[in-house]
């Protein structure tokens, strides 16, 4: 993947807490910076231009790496970026059809993950396969549901705005920023700092 978006951000490894900020809130309140991200929704982890017919892509979701597939035919599909044999990332591995070929020995996996082929092997003795991750592409943005895939299709998928109005212009952006995603949130809703930017930052 070129461009990472800001969605993609390592959990907290500790867990839940409270910052003295979100005390003063109450009881209910929890520090947004501080909080694991709850794996139970819709992730974007990729833009659709990223990813081309009969390629794959490695993203990211909270530190699990992911590998994207695009077949030449039907929809894009999301697989653990880890092959069951060595551990070489199938993003590296060639498109078969609507499965993945692994580029060091050639197991074979399709979009359910299942492994469908060891080249020296034989159909009949095929091992476990990888995990696979439900996924959509909606309005130029790969999504993946990185929870329990039994969720997936009743938790709501996130509304984007206008994006398809052609009223509106949607402005994408894409660049991989070191801090936490909230920050860039803010700093991008906060349009009162153009005016006194030098426009050296702001190209
Ligand atoms: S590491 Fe993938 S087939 Fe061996």
């Amino acid at each position: 993947m070129t461009e990472s978006l800001l969605i993609d951000t390592p959990a907290s490894s500790t867990p839940i807490q409270r910052s003295s900020d979100a005390m003063r809130l109450g009881d209910d309140a929890a520090d947004l910076r501080r909080i694991k991200c709850d794996p139970n929704h819709w992730y974007p982890v990729a833009w659709s231009r990223e990813l081309k017919k009969g390629k794959t892509i490695a993203t990211r979701f909270a530190g699990q790496p992911i590998a994207l597939v695009r077949p030449q035919e039907g929809t894009v599909f999301a697989l653990e970026d880890r092959c069951a044999h060595r551990q070489v990332p199938l993003s590296k591995g060639r498109v078969e059809g609507e499965a993945v070929q692994c580029c060091y020995h050639g197991w074979a996996y399709g979009r359910s993950g299942r492994c469908i082929d060891v080249p020296y092997l034989g159909k009949g003795k095929l091992p476990n396969g990888v995990r696979t991750y439900p996924c959509r592409e909606v309005q130029g943005l790969i999504f993946v549901f990185p929870g329990d895939p039994e969720k997936a299709e009743t938790t709501p998928f996130p509304r984007l705005g206008s994006a398809a109005d052609p009223a509106y212009k949607t402005r994408r952006f894409g660049a991989q920023v070191k801090c936490h995603y909230s920050f860039m949130h803010e700093n991008l809703m906060d349009m009162n700092h153009q005016s006194c930017t030098p426009k050296r930052w702001a190209r």
